[in-house]
């Protein structure tokens, strides 16, 4: 289902303080829907809210920690009495981090799974029944390459995003089966310059890496073409897709080239 037109829908983005969401949240004002902005951070939504009003857009600030239910479905229950309908679910927020298995707090472990996984799932179930009632709307996961390509010292966050992909996957072959006449899209980022990389994972980081990640602009922009096209999912930059290939057919030639790729 394409959507080119956003004038008059309402979206709600998570993790709209910082990064991919708040570009994301500008993008979607500038194209004429009125946003809902859903992070912890109430400052930072407050500052992102007042440009938006100041370009003459229509703004919510909803602050909540995704990982917990009872605000997730508070905050999704305050954007539909605000503006009657979400017409687009962008499931975003969510950490990441750097460790090998052994030195990977466990309790941080499930928290990650909580933030990044559980918040999608919470805010979906949340506002998909309205989406379904009137047979109209659009979910957008924001997964990661690593939801679909693990690599070293990565494996708590892998195994979040990997839930995420599979929830997509599965939620969207479901809609499909139900003709709900709702749309999922899911999002395959790769290296995007935001606050997500700790100094610690910018400093261990290739520099090869480093030097060639994209802007957040880039990546909005890659997604709101996917969006017009109709597109089930869009990985960028898109040059990594060949990596899923690779995987399914020489997937020990893969797992090399991730060993060398990210080698030290
Ligand atoms: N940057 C990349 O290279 C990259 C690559 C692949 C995928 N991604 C994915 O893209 C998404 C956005 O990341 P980003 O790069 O934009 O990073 P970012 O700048 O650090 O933004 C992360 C956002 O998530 C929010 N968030 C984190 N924990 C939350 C919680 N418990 N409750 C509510 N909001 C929470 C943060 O807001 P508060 O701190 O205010 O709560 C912030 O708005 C993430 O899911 C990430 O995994 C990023």
């Amino acid at each position: 289902m394409q959507l080119k037109n956003y004038d008059g829908l309402a979206a709600l983005v998570t993790g709209a303080s910082s990064g991919i969401g708040r570009v994301l949240a500008l993008r979607l004002s500038k194209a004429g829907a009125r946003v809902a902005l859903v992070a912890r951070r109430e400052v930072e939504l407050e500052t992102l809210a007042s440009e938006i009003r100041e370009s003459g857009g229509e703004v919510l600030v909803l602050p909540c920690d995704v990982a917990e239910s009872e605000q997730a479905s508070e905050a999704s229950k305050r954007a539909l009495e605000a503006f009657g309908t979400v017409d687009i679910l962008v499931n975003n927020a969510g950490y990441g981090g750097q460790s090998n298995f052994l030195d990977w707090d466990l309790e941080d472990m499930e928290r990650m799974m909580r933030v990044n996984y559980f918040g999608a799932l919470y805010f979906t179930k949340a506002l998909l029944p309205q989406m379904v009632e009137r047979k109209s709307g659009w979910l957008v996961f924001v997964s990661s390459v690593s939801g679909r390509i693990a690599s070293p010292e990565k494996s708590a966050y892998a195994a979040t995003k990997f839930a995420m992909t599979g929830l997509a996957e599965g939620l969207s072959l479901d809609l499909e089966v139900m003709g709900a006449g709702v749309h999922l899209m899911t999002v395959f980022p790769g290296v995007i310059r935001t606050p997500f990389f700790t100094p610690r994972m910018l400093r261990d980081m290739p520099a090869k890496t480093r030097d060639s990640m994209a802007e957040p602009e880039a990546l909005v922009d890659a997604i709101f073409d996917a969006l017009a096209k109709g597109k089930r999912e869009v990985t960028f930059p898109s040059g990594l897709s060949a990596g899923y290939v690779v995987k399914a057919l020489a997937p020990g030639f893969l797992r090399n080239q991730v060993l060398r790729v990210t080698k030290k």
